[in-house]
């Protein structure tokens, strides 16, 4: 019903990212789109909408001129919040140590963890706050952002704090991650096993006494934590009714993508090293698959995620930038989407569905976010392009015409 809309979008071509629709993008030519109470009330034709009773005092009508509306950008796998950076690591890896031989001797995820510690909540905020303009800037409305750099109960919980305090003041949902399973902190060298009983038994109860976390997370590597450790973490966050994701298969095969399935992950991340039994196990448990093809190109990595199997056993597949200071210092959901394609061989429209709709379900917000249609959020953008395939294809113009945030326009 437009009568009884706030706001109607009209003359657009929404690329609705719907499953139900059969165009390709789920296309609607020639649509209008209306809005009421941060949702979306009705999407029809522009027939429909000229036949509708509307009253123009009480309805905001913005013409878009045939211009591309698609579902707001959904960043579902980054390392936001962080101190310090890692330049001088970038340095040596280009004169010949590994980013497996810099962890080991200390460097990595543990030099992020020693800045991170000595910032305070408000230095952790100012320090992300740029980082997440420029998201936004390119037409992200929903966030996932990971702890992970802390190690500590404090320093966890303070950026899963700053995160949250994100989400109250900028334009934008954040969906938050415990990754206390990161990295081994130094102060339990060789004992990875009582680590991860503090994280089942410290860390996880006070994050959720804090309501600060929505999933958890652990990095399944040789480097990190055995499957064993892994498992301990799920099963803990299941307890409590957490969210699932792994950082899995990204240097090595552990099956962690098959441990993820085991209990309905919402997504296992990285995969380049994924195999066909977790492709089936993934796809069994409606398991979204994660591609992160940033940290893919920054490290320099050969090993391709698995895509055609990916695609054979129709595992969903998100794109996003795992935006951290180690392996993916870039800031920008549109080159990760650029990258899905020229280095996963992706489809431009299974790039955009990566960012859209299959990263929504990586965040179990499939209900609310992800889609155009009818009772999903008012999040869209409207782009001033000539065909939705540009968004995956051209990097470094930002063709943003307005960004829509629970209905209403806003400028950052
Ligand atoms: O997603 N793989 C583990 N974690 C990050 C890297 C973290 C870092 O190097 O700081 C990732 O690639
Ligand atoms: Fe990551």
């Amino acid at each position: 019903m437009f009568a009884a809309c706030e706001k109607i979008w009209i003359n657009a071509q929404i690329a609705s990212l719907d499953s139900r629709q059969p165009a390709s993008y789920g296309l609607l030519t020639q649509h209008a789109l209306g809005v009421s109470q941060g949702l979306i009330q009705n999407i029809a034709p522009m027939s429909a909408f000229e036949r509708a009773r509307i009253n123009l005092n009480e309805v905001e009508i913005i013409d878009v001129h045939g211009a591309y509306l698609t579902p707001g950008l959904i960043d579902c796998h980054t390392h936001l919040i962080y101190a310090g950076h890692r330049a001088q690591e970038f340095e040596q890896r280009l004169l010949g140590l590994s980013y497996q031989q810099i962890a080991q001797q200390g460097g990595g995820i543990l030099s992020t963890v020693g800045a991170t510690r000595a910032a305070s909540v408000e230095q952790l905020i100012e320090l992300a706050i740029p980082r997440l303009k420029a998201l936004i800037a390119e037409g992200v409305t929903t966030l996932e952002i990971k702890s992970g750099y802390g190690l500590d109960l404090v320093t966890e919980l303070n950026i899963l704090r700053a995160a949250r305090q994100l989400a109250q003041v900028f334009p934008i949902r954040i969906s938050t991650t415990l990754l206390g399973a990161h990295a081994l902190p130094p102060d339990y060298k060789n004992r990875a096993d009582a680590y991860i009983d503090w994280v089942c038994a410290e860390l996880i109860p006070a994050a959720v006494a804090e309501n600060l976390a929505d999933a958890v997370d652990v990095f399944c590597e040789y480097l990190a934590f055995s499957p064993a450790q892994t498992e301990r973490v799920l099963a803990r966050a299941t307890d409590y009714g957490l969210g699932i994701h792994v950082h899995a298969e990204q240097l090595s095969n552990q099956q962690a993508a098959t441990l993820a399935a085991s209990y309905q992950a919402w997504s296992a991340d990285h995969l380049e090293y994924l195999d066909e039994a977790g492709v089936a196990a993934m796809a069994k448990a409606r398991t979204v698959a994660t591609l992160l093809p940033i940290a893919f190109y920054f490290l320099g990595e050969t090993q391709r995620p698995p895509i055609d199997l990916l695609r054979r056993y129709q595992v969903p597949m998100a794109v996003a930038t795992d935006f951290n200071p180690g392996t993916a210092p870039l800031v920008s959901l549109r080159l990760a989407m650029n990258m899905a394609c020229t280095l996963f061989r992706l489809t431009p429209e299974e790039a955009l569905a990566g960012v859209t709709r299959h990263a929504a379900l990586a965040l179990g917000l499939e209900n609310k976010i992800g889609q155009l249609a009818t009772g999903l959020a008012a999040d869209f953008i409207v782009w001033n392009i000539q065909h939705p395939a540009e968004l995956a294809y051209q990097v470094g113009v930002n063709p943003i015409k307005q960004r829509v945030f629970a209905g209403e326009l806003t400028y950052v």
